[in-house]
């Protein structure tokens, strides 16, 4: 938990009075945000965000930033977390299932900060890679997904049955074993009709990730 917490406490130094943010999901972000609402009332200011789902919309109102449509602002920057990083930057995300508007917000903003704890660093990339599923083209897109990797239909906890995203759709957790070309394996998961995302997050599209640990935190630079 501490390593989340200090990885959201430098990227907060990111963040300035009147500045539009993405703002991504899951456990790290909502850290981030709580503390961005202590420095909102602390000093203040004023932030516009970007919400990755109904998880961060709710999080970042209950924390006084202003929500804000695409439509309207640019995202200057955008806070998000990760599943998994390797040592090129590349991610994996959607353990929380908000990838698809996630990858939307990452690459509508000008900058994409990752911040995680140091448990999610990995050489390689190995974690199974969440696909979004349209539900018409499940039976299809498995039979697919069976050629090439373990699919696994994500089930949810708390209602019985499949998860269903933000956005109406299934999940496929997709085991590869270890993935050594992320961005090509994204092309391809995302040329089989009935994907509408996955959760590779090639490093490319990512600007710094933020590495916390039980005292400090550290900054990593794409090279
Ligand atoms: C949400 O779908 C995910 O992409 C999260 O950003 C990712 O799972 C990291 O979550 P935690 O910060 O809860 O580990």
């Amino acid at each position: 938990m501490n390593g989340k917490v200090n990885a959201s406490k430098l990227a907060l130094e990111l963040i300035k009075d009147e500045m539009v943010i993405g703002i991504g999901s899951g456990t790290t972000v909502e850290i981030f945000l709580n503390l961005l609402g202590e420095k909102i009332r602390r000093e203040g200011i004023k932030v516009y965000g970007v919400p990755s789902s109904y998880q961060s919309m709710l999080s970042a109102i209950r924390n006084g930033i202003k929500i804000v449509d695409l439509a309207e602002k640019e995202p200057e920057i955008c806070i998000d977390g990760a599943d998994q990083v390797d040592s090129k930057l590349n991610c994996i995300k959607g353990g929380g299932g908000a990838m698809t508007r996630e990858k939307i917000v990452a690459f509508a903003s000008k900058k994409v900060v990752i911040i995680v704890d140091e448990s999610k660093l990995s050489e390689k990339l190995s974690i199974p890679v969440p696909v979004e599923v349209l539900p018409f083209a499940y039976g299809y897109v498995l039979r697919k997904l069976s050629g090439i990797c373990k699919p696994k239909l994500r089930e949810g906890s708390g209602k019985i049955g499949p998860v269903i995203t933000d956005n109406g759709n299934l999940i496929i957790d997709c085991d590869f074993g270890i993935i050594e070309d992320p961005e090509k394996l994204d092309k391809e998961l995302r040329s089989i009709p009935g994907i509408i995302e996955t959760g590779i997050f090639p490093s490319k599209i990512i600007d710094a990730v933020i590495v916390g640990n039980s005292k400090s935190a550290r900054k990593i630079e794409k090279s």
